[in-house]
């Protein structure tokens, strides 16, 4: 059977990952979470000091690039691919606030948008992949067979984000998820290098109102269709 590349982008906890996973899960696919490797990128210049809330010291840190060794490994004990950072596993300290504050500067950065990007070029290669992020259908995969962008309300998806965040144990309130949301959506969009932006044949999915398990049907007959056109 042929496999085809599937391509979800949206804004910032609209369940990217959730959906990407179930289609992978279900069609035997890999995954890959691109914001897992912006966050690497952002926890290393957090651990070299490079980066805090008044300094930014950006020449070192693009200096460092070719240092910074980012890859998805299994773990035996969930089967899913952890993310690790110069061969440590970085999957828990990537998902921090801390984290949250200052990948989307990060991702501004050409110079960290051109090494990811080729990585996540070589792991889709052979198709076969579901890889959710922000620029995934406009810039990493623009020839995907299928491409997905997701969107729900503001305060829905800081909820989602902030159960999520309690249920794993982290001292966060409300009010810090709404704004720290509102903050990277609008750097996400307005950046020069590879905004946020709906690719002209994605297909926009609106989840406000939508379980997870009616959302992940929709989206999987769309993958149908699109690999049976393949065969
Ligand atoms: O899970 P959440 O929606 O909070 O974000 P994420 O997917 O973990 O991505 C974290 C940040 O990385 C985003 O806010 C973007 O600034 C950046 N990112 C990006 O620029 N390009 C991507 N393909 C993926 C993430």
């Amino acid at each position: 059977m042929n496999k085809i590349i599937i391509a979800i982008d949206g804004y910032s906890s609209t369940g990217k990952s959730t959906v990407a996973r179930q289609l992978a899960d279900y069609l035997n696919y890999i995954y890959v979470d691109s914001g897992a490797m912006y966050r690497a990128v952002a926890l290393f210049a957090l651990q070299n000091n490079y980066l805090s809330k008044n300094h930014f010291d950006k020449q070192s840190l693009l200096m460092s690039l070719p240092a910074i060794k980012i890859e998805f490994k299994k773990e035996a004990k969930n089967n899913r691919a952890d993310i690790f950072l110069n061969d440590k596993n970085v999957e828990k300290e990537i998902r921090t606030m801390h984290v949250s504050d200052f990948v989307s500067p990060i991702a501004t950065l050409s110079e960290v948008r051109k090494k990811l990007v080729s990585i996540q070029h070589k792991m889709g290669i052979e198709k076969g992949i579901v890889m959710d992020g922000r620029d995934i259908g406009t810039v990493v995969f623009p020839d995907a067979e299928l491409k997905i962008f997701m969107n729900a309300n503001t305060q829905v998806r800081a909820l989602r984000r902030y159960n999520e965040l309690i249920e794993k144990g982290q001292n966060v309130s409300f009010d810090e998820i709404l704004k720290n949301v509102e903050k990277r959506d609008l750097l996400d969009t307005t950046r020069i290098d590879s905004p946020l932006v709906k690719a002209t044949d994605a297909i926009e999915v609106d989840n406000s109102e939508t379980n997870r398990e009616d959302q992940f049907h929709i989206i999987l007959q769309l993958a149908k269709d699109r690999i049976a056109k393949r065969i």
